[in-house]
């Protein structure tokens, strides 16, 4: 079943636990946090203190998906753990040593993921996919909310599900930036399991409400994933 993972980048964070319970209420199953560091990507967000906070006041049944958008990933990894996190995503394009960033997040014991950009081919991967947990599919260039989906991610997405087949792997396949009501069944039939939404969970409107609608129309569009999995 596809999960819905708000992201609090497009939040309002004078309320953000209250607002993040909207989402979860909605039917959000874990939380997206956006982690820049203004090098990496063009913009600042936050840190481990936010990431304790949010982990004090959401139950640990919500898993927190801390996608790390920074330089020199190594040297933050074991303080995202210790303030709660989960799940750490690292990017394929900021890891000189890509292997050694992900081991550590599996020897913190966390679920690790591998980010890659729009530019990015699915191929520069194929040395990681039998270590990571899960890999999430950037369909806009990351760095800001609210941007529009970049169709391209469709097809890398079904490359990522069919290597998955052919390699007898597990890893779930995440996709992240421009889901909205009007792209979502396209992604969810492309074969994305987990689906991040910002703009479209927290921008205009009640979070529940728009969390219930974006999650609908992704269930409807499951059975057609599944078909062409069997095609
Ligand atoms: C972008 C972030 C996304 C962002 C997605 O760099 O990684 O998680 O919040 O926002 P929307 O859903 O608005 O495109
Ligand atoms: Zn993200």
């Amino acid at each position: 079943m596809v999960k819905l993972a708000p992201s609090i980048l497009s939040a309002d964070f004078s309320r953000l636990a209250a607002h993040c319970q909207e989402a979860l209420a909605g039917g959000g199953t874990l939380l997206h946090v956006d982690v820049m560091d203004g090098h990496f990507v063009p913009n600042i967000t936050l840190g481990p203190p936010i990431v304790a906070s949010l982990r004090k006041a959401i139950s640990n049944e919500v898993p927190l998906d801390c996608h790390l958008m920074i330089e020199h990933a190594d040297q933050f990894i074991p303080a995202f753990a210790d303030a709660g996190a989960n799940w750490i995503s690292v990017h394929q394009e900021a890891c000189v040593h890509l292997n050694r960033s992900l081991e550590l997040i599996k020897t913190l014991g966390l679920r690790a993921g591998v980010v890659i950009n729009p530019a990015t081919p699915v191929g520069t991967l194929t040395e990681v996919l039998g270590i990571v947990d899960y890999v999430l599919v950037m369909s806009v260039n990351p760095g800001f909310g609210g941007q529009s989906f970049i169709p391209s991610a469709l097809e890398k997405i079904k490359k990522l599900a069919a290597i998955r087949t052919a390699m007898n792997l597990r890893f779930a396949i995440e996709v992240d930036g421009g889901v909205t009501q009007e792209t979502v069944r396209s992604i969810v039939a492309a074969g994305a399991e987990i689906l991040v939404a910002g703009n479209a969970i927290f921008g205009k409107g009640s979070a529940k409400a728009n969390a219930e609608k974006l999650l609908g129309l992704a269930h409807d569009a499951e059975p057609a994933a599944s078909n062409l999995a069997r095609a």
